[in-house]
């Protein structure tokens, strides 16, 4: 399949207005038609169009907190830790999961997630949880999807609400449920902050259980150790079956981040 290549000049565009333009060749429908011999044919979008559609769907997908949108894994700092140990930890902790994303297509085989905790708020988890479904989804193409425990419990109750959104399609428990299980890596942000109800654990148990089976991969966050978290002894075995715990450093990068600003934001008043 012969690919046209095309000298592309540096854009004059911001980087706002190249993301509205259409692409001239395909129309951004990822296909652009050729004629040869009289006959017209279609192949990839030599501008990688195809592939861009298919990643992008799959970010949308994700529900990537707009803070955390392009971060990857080579991209966390770890010199913003102010103490040796806690820098240290963290670049360990990097190390981890930057091999866990270099050696991805071997450990999905294995439905192998992580479990990263630290009783410290702030430390940098979601942050890096979130980079990981980056790295995945570009580097491998395989969808992810981040959400939270609470949300999750949330979108089951909001099934049964019949004062729907008449625009939104109709979701039943069921097809939830099964979507949540099905998808390919799932990231539950701050696990343990639920309320514990014989409900909470049906749910979760039904869920997590069906994940393992089918050794799909999730990777969870919390700020507890995974024989603390306040759920059936059943959940709690099958998370630790199913996750490998790394420790985060105890210290507040979100703290540190809010004195500077604070900091920069009071020069910037009595200057
Ligand atoms: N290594 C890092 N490099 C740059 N920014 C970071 C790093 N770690 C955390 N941050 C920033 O600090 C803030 C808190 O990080 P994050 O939300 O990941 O913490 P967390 O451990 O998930 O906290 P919580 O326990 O409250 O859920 C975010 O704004 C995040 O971007
Ligand atoms: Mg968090
Ligand atoms: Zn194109």
């Amino acid at each position: 399949m012969q690919v046209m290549k095309q000298n592309r000049q540096p854009s004059e565009h911001s980087e706002t207005e190249a993301a509205k333009s259409i692409c001239p060749k395909c129309k951004d429908t990822g296909w652009e038609f050729y004629i040869k011999d009289g006959y017209e044919y279609s192949r990839e979008c030599s501008n990688g169009c195809r592939i861009k559609k298919i990643k992008s769907n799959k970010l949308q997908f994700a529900d990537i907190p707009r803070e955390f949108e392009s971060l990857s894994v080579e991209s966390f700092k770890t010199d913003c830790y102010s103490k040796v140990e806690t820098r240290e930890k963290a670049e360990m902790v990097k190390a981890i999961c930057r091999n866990y994303i270099n050696q991805f297509n071997q450990i999905k085989e294995t439905g192998k997630g992580l479990y990263l905790y630290s009783k410290e708020k702030g430390s940098g988890k979601t942050r890096m949880a979130v980079s990981m479904a980056n790295d995945i989804i570009n580097n491998y193409m395989v969808s992810a999807k981040i959400t939270t425990a609470i949300r999750i419990l949330d979108e089951i109750k909001n099934t049964w609400n019949s004062n729907r959104d008449a625009e939104k399609p109709l979701l039943s428990e069921m097809q939830l449920v099964n979507d949540i299980t099905q998808v390919p890596v799932l990231i539950i942000d701050d696990i343990g902050v639920e309320k514990s109800s014989p409900w909470v654990d049906e749910k979760f148990y039904s869920i997590l259980d069906n994940r393992l089976i089918s050794k799909k991969i999730t990777i969870f966050t919390s700020n507890v150790r995974i024989e603390d978290l306040k759920l059936d002894e059943r959940i709690r075995s099958r998370i630790g079956k199913m996750a490998l715990p790394v420790q985060f450093p105890n210290e507040s990068i979100r703290d540190s981040l809010a004195r500077k600003e604070n900091n920069d934001f009071l020069m910037q008043l009595i200057s």
